[in-house]
């Protein structure tokens, strides 16, 4: 069955398509959808026109980690997210290294890159005779393009010519190097490398003996030169916890980054704990949460070996826990100024620069990743997500308040399990 021009459709009539076809027997299904319409008009038109073919809104919860020192500033960090542990885990984190001198940390670099991907099926010896003649040219022709970002900073940085026929018969690339400043980049990018094409095309049918095919013009998501560093750091004796001395977690701990390290399976698991820090302060301030993950897991495996993104280590009695990940974010351009949301995170966040935000991320990542290791290696993560996500469950069972009161205290000083929970309301 195909529907076509199912984008020009009313989003009225878009739903009742979709009623009849695939939810005839679901009567709740249209109230559904309405129920997380907004009120205000305006505001629903809004996010109608954030992508095609919108028939509701689909929420996650906004939650603050407050107390997040970062470079001497103290941060309300914004978090978006659909797990429930997340924010409770990066706020005790944040609260955790708050008196011990917070997060530092130190941006590597900003560089952006994006390629023109072509074949060229002559000798490599003219396309780089070719390439220094027309440099300047192609250079040239997408001057008008990057004023506005020039006044704000940035631009082409470097345009080069490099051969990659040794992995692919034929396969050249122009490669442009750009500082985005205070945008993301990716729409001023894929302009630039599109029109600098055009000019590379038209300058290639005349000067070049063979024929040169453009392939892609497009930004690459992979950003090893837009880096952030991130570190926390006390005197061992301060991570003294219960039954383990300050040497003894902090050994435990560096162990347990060290199986990171030497174990993909592990790693994934260590640095999507990062991740779910990070993902949440971008989705909350209007980044690309696909961009920011592909990005980061590519930095992982950039030895060839898929690895832990962050490290810890002993030196002179202080124990170090750090992070260095790529960040290729905004605080203009994109939804930035047009989504109320983000522009209120923006706001909270003191508007912030592109580079203040990759420290802000950053320093969420690293704090998600203490806290996971940290109840790794005490009491196992299940105590503390068990007991956030004992809300969810109860809201599963449709628990009355009263149940739900009962169950809080009951399970106060006792693991959550779905089994007992359901023991406790008499659902079984
Ligand atoms: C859960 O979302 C994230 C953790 O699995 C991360 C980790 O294992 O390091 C707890």
């Amino acid at each position: 069955m195909q529907i076509n021009g199912f984008s020009k459709l009313s989003k009225k009539d878009k739903i009742n398509w979709l009623l009849k076809t695939y939810l005839y027997d679901v009567p709740e299904a249209a109230q559904i959808l309405k129920q997380y319409w907004h009120n205000d008009v305006a505001l629903q038109t809004l996010h109608d026109s954030f992508i095609e073919n919108t028939i509701s809104n689909f929420y996650l919860p906004y939650g603050i980690a407050p107390n997040f020192l970062i470079d001497g500033k103290t941060y309300a960090l914004p978090m978006v997210t659909e797990e429930s542990s997340v924010v409770a885990a990066a706020s005790k984190s944040a609260k955790f290294w708050q008196d011990k001198g917070g997060f530092k940390t130190q941006v590597i670099d900003t560089i952006k890159t994006g390629h023109i991907h072509f074949i060229y099926e002559g000798e490599t010896a003219d396309l780089i005779i070719f390439f220094r003649e027309h440099r300047a040219e192609l250079l040239a022709s997408v001057a008008d393009l990057q004023m506005n970002m020039q006044k704000r900073g940035g631009g082409i940085k470097d345009i080069n010519l490099i051969d990659r026929t040794d992995k692919l018969a034929h396969y050249y690339q122009i490669e442009f190097k750009f500082d985005t400043a205070d945008a993301m980049g990716a729409n001023f990018i894929n302009t630039v490398l599109e029109e600098a094409a055009e000019t590379l095309v038209k300058a290639a049918e005349v000067q070049l003996p063979a024929k040169l095919t453009i392939l892609m013009r497009i930004l690459s998501n992979y950003t090893p030169d837009c880096l952030v560093k991130v570190s926390v750091s006390c005197p061992v004796s301060d991570l003294a916890q219960d039954s383990l001395s300050g040497e003894a977690y902090a050994q435990k701990f560096i162990q347990a980054v060290a199986v990171a390290k030497v174990e993909p399976y592990r790693a994934v698991t260590h640095n999507k704990g990062i991740m779910n820090g990070i993902d949440a302060v971008v989705l909350a301030t209007g980044n690309d949460f696909r961009a920011v993950e592909a990005n980061a897991h590519a930095y992982a495996a950039k030895s060839g070996v898929y690895t832990s993104l962050s490290d810890a280590k002993i030196e002179n009695g202080y124990f170090y826990f750090y992070l260095e990940i790529p960040l290729a974010v905004g605080t203009v351009g994109g939804i930035t100024a047009i989504h109320p949301l983000v522009k209120f995170s923006l706001q909270l966040l003191q508007n912030p620069s592109a580079t203040d935000l990759m420290r802000l991320m950053a320093s969420a990542g690293l704090a998600q990743n203490f806290a996971a290791l940290n109840s790794l290696i005490t009491g196992g993560i299940q105590i503390g997500h068990m007991k956030m996500h004992l809300n969810n469950l109860l809201t599963f069972l449709k628990a009355t308040e009263a149940e739900r009161q009962k169950a809080q205290s009951y399970f106060s000083d006792k693991k959550v399990s779905f089994k007992d929970l359901k023991k406790l309301l008499q659902r079984d």
